[in-house]
């Protein structure tokens, strides 16, 4: 394998559980990209979306993704948005075997009751825009995928072995 591989998927779905090992299956070192944009901005999540906005978080999102795409092989835990920009979505086609980590509203639902650092979710009611965003983005995430995998109902060890097996 030495091709990078992409976990994508709405918040919730399990990438950061999977990725962590997933790479220890195949030998390739994890990297959030959520945790590397917080990094670079020196800001938490919330705070960069309450100093900049969502658009502030989408760019530094995109740069972090250039930035890593140009490094050795990894497993990249992408947050959930990353498949909306068009250019990520080229990224993600040119460099990377992306793999989506598909769960139903109701999985999702119940992964995500503590909405806490994620400042999409802090709405007064967060149920409805998981429906609302999981519905929007569930054919970009299907249209950005190699492989999809669905998760419901299925333990992190599983997905991963899953993955493993089909790369
Ligand atoms: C987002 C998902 C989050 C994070 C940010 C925006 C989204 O990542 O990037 O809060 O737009 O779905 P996770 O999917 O890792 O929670």
């Amino acid at each position: 394998m030495n091709k990078s591989v992409a976990l994508i998927g709405f918040m919730g779905s399990g990438k950061a559980t999977v990725g962590p090992l997933l790479s220890t299956l195949l030998g390739i070192p994890f990297v959030d990209l959520d945790e590397a944009v917080v990094e670079r901005a020196e800001m938490s999540v919330s705070e960069v979306f309450e100093a900049e906005g969502e658009s502030g978080w989408r760019r530094r999102e995109r740069e972090a993704l250039v930035e890593l795409a140009a490094d050795t092989p990894l497993i990249l835990g992408c947050g959930g948005g990353v498949v909306l920009d068009p250019e990520n979505r080229r990224t993600l086609r040119e460099r990377y075997a992306t793999v989506y980590l598909a769960a139903s509203t109701d999985t999702l639902v119940e992964r995500l009751a503590d909405t806490a650092g994620r400042p999409l979710l802090d709405v007064p009611e967060p149920k409805k825009q998981i429906e609302r965003l999981s519905a929007q983005r569930l054919p970009v995430y299907e249209a950005a995928a190699d492989i999809t995998i669905v998760t419901d109902g299925r333990t992190p060890p599983e997905i991963a072995g899953e993955i493993a097996d089909l790369l």
